[in-house]
């Protein structure tokens, strides 16, 4: 049995956990060979491959990042896109491809599976943890680490300053990364995608939180909208997911407060720093048992699955299931972390 292996999508701490576990399961308990495709589905579209064996993940597993590269590439949107996966499949004599990432990434996998009879098996990764079919994807704690971290940091400043700091943090159609550090770092408002935020409502918060001779954080999901700007923080052009640009909502609250309080803001965009670096134990732990179930779907001839967490259990999901729907943040679970707001 050879076995191709590839990560799509945006980069995400616990990737070369999963490959190790991929490779290291599969070399030493079933015997399988493998090749690794550079840079997502662009490797197996232009037949890119480099060597994946033993010596190749050795130390890895703290690493950041992805040893095999990553892209958006999407080879439906390429012209003989999947015929040349195929091609390149069988150029390669792999029997089996582990398709490791995000909502995009899965999305080709499945309809490689289900409409082409590729045989593919999905790990799901997404800092942004809001694919549905799975509890929790790696990546995303340490990126709420690394946003704790440094809102534990921010207070310390705004305190010495008597400022308001407002945290942008990733999260463009789901809060969780906002939610979990902004509870975890004990924000003074949270402000998510999946609802609407009141600037008047906020400026409340912070002229209350200075009240009591405190200086406000207010941490920032970069898909939140306000209520009454909307149309401000869309500058038109288009990402590389083809949505609509937003531009630093971060940056536009900031100067929002200053004006309508009087007091100083500033803010920080942590940006990238959230995907990179070593991953937390967590997610050195979620990844790797991935890594191992992938390879049993492998060897079952489980194809067209993915497998997710689901409480202690991980499971196998159809693939189809895994992009089907977004999870975003229960607003019941929001309002509960309100009474901490201002
Ligand atoms: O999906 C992961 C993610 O980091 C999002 O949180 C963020 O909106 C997006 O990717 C950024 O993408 P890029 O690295 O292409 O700018």
């Amino acid at each position: 049995m050879r076995v191709g292996v590839l990560t799509g999508g945006g980069d995400c701490p616990g990737l070369n956990a999963v490959i190790r576990g991929v490779v290291r399961k599969g070399v030493q308990e079933y015997g399988y060979d493998f090749v690794g495709f550079r840079d997502g589905w662009r490797g197996p579209l232009e037949g890119d491959t480099v060597r994946l064996d033993i010596p190749a993940v050795r130390g890895i597993l703290p690493r950041g990042g992805t040893i095999l590269g990553s892209s958006r590439t999407n080879p439906l949107k390429q012209e003989n896109g999947i015929r040349r996966i195929k091609d390149n499949l069988a150029k390669e004599e792999v029997d089996a491809l582990v398709a490791i990432g995000g909502e995009d990434t899965l999305g080709v996998a499945a309809r490689l599976s289900d409409e082409y009879g590729v045989h593919v098996v999905g790990v799901p990764k997404t800092i942004d943890n809001d694919l549905s079919a799975t509890d929790y994807t790696f990546g995303f704690d340490t990126a709420v680490n690394i946003a704790t971290e440094a809102i534990d940091r921010l207070h310390t400043t705004a305190e010495s300053h008597m400022r308001v700091l407002v945290v942008e943090v990733m999260g463009r159609h789901a809060g969780w990364i906002a939610l979990h550090s902004g509870l975890a770092g004990g924000a003074n408002a949270i402000l998510i995608p999946e609802q609407r935020f009141d600037v008047d409502q906020v400026c409340a918060w912070v002229t209350s939180r200075f009240k009591a001779s405190y200086a406000p954080i207010v941490v920032v999901a970069e898909g939140a909208m306000p209520k009454d700007g909307d149309m401000v923080l869309k500058d038109g052009s288009l990402d590389s997911f083809g949505h609509v640009r937003l531009s630093g909502v971060g940056e536009w609250l900031a100067k929002e407060i200053e004006r309508r309080t009087g007091k100083e803001a500033r803010t920080t965009v942590l940006g990238h720093v959230q995907r990179g670096g070593t991953p937390s134990a967590f997610d050195r732990w979620l990844a790797t048992r991935f890594g191992l179930h992938a390879i049993d779907c492998v060897r079952d001839g489980d194809f067209g699955k993915m497998v997710a967490l689901r409480g202690t259990d991980i499971v196998r999901v159809p693939l189809s299931e895994a992009t089907a729907k977004l999870k975003t943040v229960d607003l019941k679970l929001y309002q509960e972390v309100g009474v901490f707001f201002g």
